[in-house]
């Protein structure tokens, strides 16, 4: 073996690559098959815990996005926006995945997770805490900045800055309302649109939670601005 091909960090795994990614734990994190009640387990569990990573580096970026603004490093904070966003364009995509299962076979997994649900996602409960500083840190920057909200958009040209702000916590609302529709039709598609969730809320409540937003003074202002400028 190569110099270079042996292993030198901290740990018992046969290669860096391992060790670093800590892949022996990471993999060991699924049931193994003769655990399975279905072999579709794998496919869910794979689901869900991939997306509780992204949803992890996600709301770590939004938070870190809400102190820089309260620096006033508006252009830092835009990069770390930029990617929490896109870790919710990765977590959408991924419902496509639970579609491959058949709903009478998901009968059967669906039994073995208990009253697990998905109101406990470490992720999103996060989300929600980091969306509300975001949101906070923001109106104080435009304030700080002698603006209005309405004049954000209206003189978004002399303040670029918070006008791309503006823009990306409005990506993020969207983003994660994109999610909720697509979970939404995942779930109908799956247990139906008329029955109890594992923790007893009926899924057609679950589906109102689409009309939430984190920013609704951002949706709020666009019709404001397209009142103060009708056609003739
Ligand atoms: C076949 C797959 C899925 C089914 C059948 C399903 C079902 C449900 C149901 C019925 C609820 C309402 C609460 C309750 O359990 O009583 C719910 C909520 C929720 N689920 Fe799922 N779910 C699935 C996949 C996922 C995935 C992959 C995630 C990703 C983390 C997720 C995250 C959530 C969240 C965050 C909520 C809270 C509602 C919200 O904030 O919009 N679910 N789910």
């Amino acid at each position: 073996m190569s110099e270079l091909a042996k292993p030198v960090l901290p740990g018992t795994a046969g290669s860096d690559y391992e060790r670093y990614l800590r892949t022996e734990e990471l993999l060991a994190l699924q049931k193994t098959a003769g655990e399975w009640v279905h072999r579709d387990e794998l496919l869910f569990q794979s689901v869900h815990q991939t997306s509780e990573i992204w949803l992890k580096l996600a709301w770590n970026e939004v938070e870190e996005a809400a102190r820089l603004v309260g620096d006033d490093d508006i252009p830092a904070a835009l990069r770390l926006l930029r990617r929490a966003n896109d870790c919710f364009k990765l977590v959408t995509l991924a419902l496509d995945m639970l579609e491959h299962m058949s709903p009478w076979e998901y009968t059967e997994v669906r039994k073995v997770l208990g009253h697990g649900s998905g109101f406990d996602s470490p992720g999103f409960k996060e989300l929600r805490r980091v969306g509300k500083l975001l949101g906070e840190q923001f109106r104080a920057a435009y304030e700080r900045a002698g603006l209005s909200l309405v004049e954000v958009y209206t003189q978004g040209r002399e303040h670029e800055d918070l006008y791309n702000l503006a823009e990306q916590c409005i990506e993020l609302d969207e983003r994660v309302t994109v999610w909720r529709v697509r979970h939404f039709k995942v779930v109908q598609r799956t247990i139906g649109g008329d029955v109890i969730g594992t923790q007893g809320t009926p899924v057609e409540v679950m589906g109102r939670l689409i009309h939430h937003s984190f920013f609704p003074e951002l949706w709020d202002v666009r019709n404001e601005l397209t009142q103060m400028n009708l056609p003739e």
